[in-house]
C-alpha cells in the first residue's frame, strides 16, 4: 500500500533569495523538509512541512550519547530540466547499516524513498544547474528520548532537508597525513555514516587546518601505516595515469556511493582498480620514482576533490597541476555528465522523479 505523506506548503517561498551564482557550501536551504517520527515501534506520521527549527528537550538522548546517523546525496536536472536522483537506494541501504549499528530501527524503503520523492518534486526549482552544482539532500536519524541513562533510545525522528549547493572544495586540497589521532579500529564504527565520527574529527582537522592544510588522511589506528580515507572522501591514488588505488573496504572506512560509481567508471574506461591495503611507503615510493600521476578525493557532497599535495611527517608529495590531471579530469567528466544525464546510464543509476 502507498503511504500517504501530508504536505503543508509553505505560503512565502523563499527562493528569489537565493543568489544561485554564488552558494556557499551548506548555508541555504530549500522551503521544505521530510519528517517522520518513531513511536511505538513503528514510524508514524510522515509529513512535508515549511523548512524550520524544531523543537528538542535538553534530555534528547542523542545530543548525550550520540545516537545520529545521516546521509549524503544529491538531486540533478536532466537536459530536458527534470529532476533525478542519483543512487537513492544504495544511500537508503547504507543509512541502516548505520542505524543497524548504532542500536537505531531502520527506515523502511518506502518512507525513504518516497520522502526524497515528494521532497524534491516540490522543491525542483531549487536544484541549481550551473556545472558543478546540485540540490544536495541530507537525510537523518537521530534519538529522541528525553532520558538522561545510557540505553537505546524508545523514540526517533527521521528528517531530510536540502541545500542547492555548489563544490565542496572551491579548488585541489592539500592534506596532512594524521599519525596523532585514530578515526576508526577493527570492530568500531568506522563504516558507519554516524554523526561521532565527524565530531570526533573536528580537533585533528583544525590542527591541521591551523598548519595551512585543507584535511587530513586518517591512517590506521594499530600502526599508522596504511591510508584509510580524508575527513570529507575516500581516497584514490593513481600511478603512471593507470592504475588506481584505492583502500579497500575492510570495516574501517565508508563504503562510498561515489567511490563505488568511480570505480566502476574507471575499470569500463580501461584503468586497473586496485582495492587494497595501500602503505603511506607505497605512496611515497610511487612519488619519489615519479609514478604518483594523480591523486583525489570522492564523496557525494566533493564529487572528485583533487589532492594539491599529501604531506607525511616532513616530507611533501606536490603533485601535477590540476588542468594535467588525466585520470580526474576524466573521471569528474564522466560522472557529472552521468548524474545529470548528459550521457547514457548504463548502470541504472539515475532515478527520475517524473
Ligand atoms: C557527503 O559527501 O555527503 C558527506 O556527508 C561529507 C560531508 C563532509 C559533507
Amino acid at each position: 500500500m502507498a503511504i500517504s505523506i501530508k504536505i503543508s506548503k509553505t505560503n512565502q517561498s523563499r527562493i528569489k533569495e537565493c543568489d544561485f551564482e554564488n552558494i556557499e557550501f551548506g548555508k541555504i536551504f530549500s522551503d521544505h523538509m521530510f519528517r517522520v517520527d518513531y513511536k511505538d515501534g513503528m514510524w508514524q506520521n510522515p509529513e512535508i512541512l515549511p523548512y524550520g527549527n524544531i523543537s528538542i528537550s535538553p534530555a534528547l538522548s542523542s545530543l548525550h550519547y550520540g545516537q545520529a546517523v545521516f546521509e549524503g546525496m544529491k538531486a540533478f536536472k536532466d537536459p530536458s530540466g527534470n529532476p533525478q536522483l542519483f543512487r537513492p537506494l544504495d544511500n537508503y541501504k547504507r543509512i541502516n547499516q548505520s542505524a543497524y549499528r548504532m542500536g537505531m530501527p531502520a527506515i523502511t524503503e518506502e518512507l525513504f524513498i518516497e520522502g526524497l520523492s515528494q521532497l524534491v518534486k516540490l522543491d525542483q526549482d531549487w536544484i541549481p544547474t550551473k556545472e558543478g552544482s546540485a540540490l544536495y539532500l541530507r537525510p537523518f536519524m537521530f534519538a529522541t528520548d528525553d532520558f538522561v541513562g545510557v540505553r537505546p533510545s524508545v523514540n526517533y525522528t527521521f528528517m531530510i532537508f536540502c541545500c542547492p549547493v555548489n563544490s565542496y572544495y572551491p579548488k585541489p586540497i592539500r592534506v596532512k597525513v594524521e599519525k596523532t589521532y585514530v578515526r576508526a579500529f577493527k570492530g568500531g564504527v568506522g563504516f558507519a555514516k554516524a554523526a561521532g565520527n565527524y565530531g570526533m574529527s573536528m580537533l585533528p582537522t583544525m590542527e591541521a587546518k591551523k598548519e595551512g592544510f585543507d584535511q587530513i588522511v586518517w591512517t590506521d589506528g594499530e600502526e599508522h601505516k596504511y591510508v584509510e580515507e580524508s575527513g570529507t572522501t575516500n581516497l584514490f591514488f593513481v600511478l603512471n595515469d593507470k592504475t588506481v588505488l584505492t583502500p579497500e573496504i575492510d570495516g574501517n572506512i565508508l563504503q562510498g556511493v561515489t567511490r563505488d560509481s568511480c570505480i566502476k567508471l574507471l575499470r569500463e574506461g580501461g584503468y586497473d582498480v586496485v582495492e587494497k591495503k595501500i602503505s603511506l611507503k607505497e605512496i611515497a615510493d610511487a612519488f619519489n620514482e615519479g609514478l604518483l600521476t594523480d591523486a583525489f578525493g570522492t564523496g557525494t557532497a566533493a564529487l572528485i576533490a583533487k589532492i594539491e599535495s599529501i604531506y607525511n611527517e616532513g616530507e611533501n608529495y606536490i603533485l601535477p597541476n590540476a588542468e594535467d590531471r588525466k585520470v580526474s579530469n576524466w573521471l569528474y567528466k564522466k560522472l557529472s555528465d552521468v548524474q545529470t544525464s548528459k550521457i547514457i546510464d548504463t548502470h541504472n543509476w539515475v532515478y527520475q522523479l517524473v
